[in-house]
């Protein structure tokens, strides 16, 4: 994709498409405002006889004008003024998107940005609107047979602004955001696969296939034998019960010297069918997207080294599978960890900690400076926070803080959950150190809980993102969160933003 910004006047633009707004009760955004006095009033008058819909999201495109360049006009609703907030903006583009998409328009200038929108910077509308777009034009159609549909034509994408330091911003705010679009994008691809095709050793390549494509990345694929060498008994517990190979993918990424790295690990289980602990038969194909940490992680890992942001960031990725057989781990099986720790596997299909604690113990070798796991962990996380938010878990309220106000400035949000003794002591076993389950009863919690136990005296945090990472439903699909979430949270700590 292409950016571009202009300072001068809509009606002025030599463009193919303008995208410009209109709220209710008549009142005009900054271009249709131009427009309408370019052509002697014909927006109002379309609007009064009702031609065109000022509610959120209607879009109405309107042929070459006289008076204006533009070959044609997207009049998209923006609802009420005073309730246009960064959700509507986002609705609005999207909706201006969906109305081109099967068109042959192959630029659209969005002036939208000259909007008053919840006192965001021009440097955020530009990025919202970049992910907004990159999110409606993402298809997944890989595993579909037959003639795929050919490639959007859309090439170019331009902003209004006011002046010229705004425009420094905006080109800035592509330049990230398309690098965050095409993250989420492999992201939603790794998760959207199949499991018999994203396997562990997929996952694996893709990891090698990026690090051919940036310098300053490396990768490192270990196999069983290796990781049995380091004595992560308790990740190798979790894929006893399967024949497809399991992995610890490691990536490093210098973007400075002397700065210790920024750790993020990611889930990576492939498939989880809960092992002995079966899963109900019912919905387990989403828990294909059971590698969505890892993938987001792999993502966030590829939008650095794409930026070249003066950090040093790690990446590190337990990946297996979680199926029931005769060799798989029972239910009151005691594995130790590559920590030393023994714990009693109560419920086989509480199997990411199982993974993530012997990756935690890894990383130790990095010396983070901050590390933080990403993992589809809990159905609790679910019931709690739904699928809008991503729970944030820390020992480090500073840390927490951190992460919560990328995800707001990021528009990718997270809320913060409690991590305290009442709910580790759950953990208790009679048998082994501890137990891999607590109660039912604030499971997203107690799985933090056990996860802390490998953390002590790192900076780390932990984000379950079981309701963030895919929908359900009739939309079912994987959302690439938490890439800008995460990204935000490096860009700031690289002082990369405006
Ligand atoms: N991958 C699941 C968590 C999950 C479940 C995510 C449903 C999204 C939707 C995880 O491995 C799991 O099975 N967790 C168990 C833990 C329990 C046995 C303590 C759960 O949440 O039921
Ligand atoms: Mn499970
Ligand atoms: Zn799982």
């Amino acid at each position: 994709m292409d950016y571009f910004t202009t300072t001068g006047a809509a009606r002025r633009l030599a463009s193919s498409c303008i995208l410009a707004g209109v709220y209710e009760r008549g009142k005009l955004g900054a271009a249709a405002e131009d427009i309408d006095s370019a052509t002697g009033g014909r927006l109002a008058d379309l609007i009064r006889q009702s031609d065109i819909s000022t509610s959120v999201g209607s879009c109405t495109v309107l042929p070459a004008l006289p008076g204006v360049k533009a070959k044609r006009i997207l009049v998209v609703g923006l609802g009420k003024r005073g309730e246009f907030g960064i959700s509507q903006y986002r609705k609005a583009i999207a909706a201006g998107i969906a109305a081109i998409r099967h068109t042959r328009i192959h630029d659209i200038t969005n002036f939208l940005t000259l909007e008053e929108v919840n006192g965001a910077s021009p440097y955020y509308l530009a990025r919202y609107a970049v992910e907004t777009i990159g999110n409606a034009l993402y298809r997944f159609d890989e595993m579909k047979s037959g003639r795929k549909k050919p490639s959007v034509p859309l090439k170019k994408i331009g902003f209004a602004v006011q002046k010229r330091g705004d425009a420094r911003q905006v080109d800035l705010a592509c330049q990230h955001a398309d690098a965050i679009v095409n993250g989420m994008s492999l992201a939603k691809d790794l998760g959207n696969l199949p499991p018999n095709v994203c396997t562990p050793s997929y996952l694996g390549r893709t990891a090698v296939q990026l690090a051919k494509k940036h310098r300053n990345l490396q990768t490192r694929v270990l196999n069983e034998t290796e990781i049995k060498r380091l004595g992560m008994h308790s990740f190798l517990s979790v894929t006893n019960g399967t024949s497809e190979p399991a992995k610890l993918i490691v990536m490093q990424y210098k973007g400075t010297t002397k700065q210790r790295p920024t750790v993020l690990v990611g889930k990576g289980i492939t498939f989880d069918a809960g092992g002995i602990s079966l899963k109900p038969g019912p919905g387990m194909d989403e828990m294909k997207y059971d590698m969505c940490g890892a993938a987001s992680v792999m993502a966030t890992m590829a939008v650095v080294a794409t930026l070249k942001l003066p950090i040093n960031l790690n990446v590190v990725i337990p990946t297996c599978e979680n199926l029931p057989s005769s060799t798989a781990t029972r239910p009151g099986d005691i594995v130790t960890s590559m920590a030393g720790l023994t714990i009693e596997v109560l419920n086989t299909d509480a199997e990411g900690r199982l993974i993530l604690c012997d990756a935690l113990t890894y990383s130790r070798r990095f010396k983070p400076e901050t590390i933080i796991d990403v993992a589809t962990l809990t159905g609790a996380c679910v019931i709690a926070l739904g699928h809008h938010r991503t729970a944030i878990m820390s020992n480090d309220d500073e840390l927490a803080d951190e992460l919560r106000r990328g995800g707001i400035a990021a528009d990718d949000r997270g809320w913060p959950m409690p991590i305290a003794d009442e709910y580790d002591s759950e953990l208790h076993s009679n048998f082994a150190d501890f137990a891999n389950i607590g109660k039912r009863e604030g499971g997203a919690i107690t799985a933090a809980c056990f996860l802390g136990r490998f953390t002590k005296d790192m900076k780390w945090a932990h984000l379950d993102i079981a309701g963030t990472a895919w929908r359900t439903g009739g939309q079912k699909g994987s959302t690439g969160r938490p890439v800008p979430m995460l990204t935000e949270f490096l860009l700031r700590r690289a002082g990369a933003l405006p």
